[in-house]
């Protein structure tokens, strides 16, 4: 349990295209817990900051704008995820690489990041959450009872992020993509404030060559190691 949050708590943190989102979700389902989607939090307040015509280049604005955006999370009748901002769902255009970018641009300002932490928090509520990001084990919950570090090989990453985008309906080159994704990895793994890096006590699970339901299955395995759930849950 974390003093923090009095919540049972697991964090899934790893680069772009290592599959946190995937499995996190699946997780979540599986134990019914809560789910926390981090990087959705930074796409908004970057796609926030561009709609109220925030210059580019101001911290202070946009960590106002993190600590007062309106935004829900949940789905619609089929189980598609929604992500509402001021009511409107933003849920595919948050999901563009080039709004990953911009995410990865405003998380490395600090005033960003701390006016974040409270609203990231508040995601920890009975009987669980599952929390999913780049700090979630060292920053954001380090009392976590099992945090996972979550890898894959940079090729199978941008292969991942092409697939899902292109089954999104999104036109983008193999070649570019990847190259996006490496500057974006090196700039949250080089930020001075939360880089993106495992936490000393985390389970390092590397993910290439493995299909989704078998990490699944690994980290069910472990929560049941770490007493989060019972083996009768999975
Ligand atoms: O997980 P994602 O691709 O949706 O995250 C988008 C960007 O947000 C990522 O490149 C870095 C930033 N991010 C972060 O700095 N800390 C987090 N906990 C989650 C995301």
């Amino acid at each position: 349990m974390s003093a923090l949050t009095d919540c049972p708590i697991l964090t899934i943190d790893g680069p772009s295209g290592s599959g946190k989102g995937t499995i996190s979700r699946a997780v979540s389902l599986k134990v019914g817990w809560h789910l926390l989607d981090s990087g959705a939090l930074y796409r908004l307040v970057a796609l926030a900051g561009a709609r109220a015509g925030l210059p580019a280049d101001d911290p202070s604005a946009h960590a106002q704008l993190a600590a007062a955006m309106d935004v829900r999370f949940g789905a619609d009748a089929a189980g598609n995820e929604r992500v509402l901002l001021d009511g409107e769902d933003v849920g595919r255009e948050i999901r563009s690489e080039t709004a990953g970018q911009g995410a990865s641009r405003v998380a490395a300002w600090p005033e960003v990041r701390a006016a974040l932490l409270k609203r990231q928090r508040a995601f920890a509520r009975p009987p669980g959450l599952v929390a999913d990001g780049r700090d979630m084990g060292t920053v954001v919950f380090p009392e976590a009872l099992l945090k996972i570090f979550l890898t894959a090989s940079a090729e199978e990453r941008a292969l991942r992020r092409h697939k899902q985008l292109k089954d999104k309906g999104s036109d983008v080159s193999l070649a570019g993509l990847s190259r996006e994704i490496a500057e974006r990895d090196l700039r949250d793994e080089t930020r001075q404030v939360a880089p993106l890096k495992a936490a000393p006590d985390a389970c390092v699970i590397d993910s290439t060559g493995i299909g989704v339901g078998a990490v699944v299955q690994r980290v069910l395995e472990l929560g049941v190691t770490r007493r989060l759930w019972t083996r009768e849950r999975i």
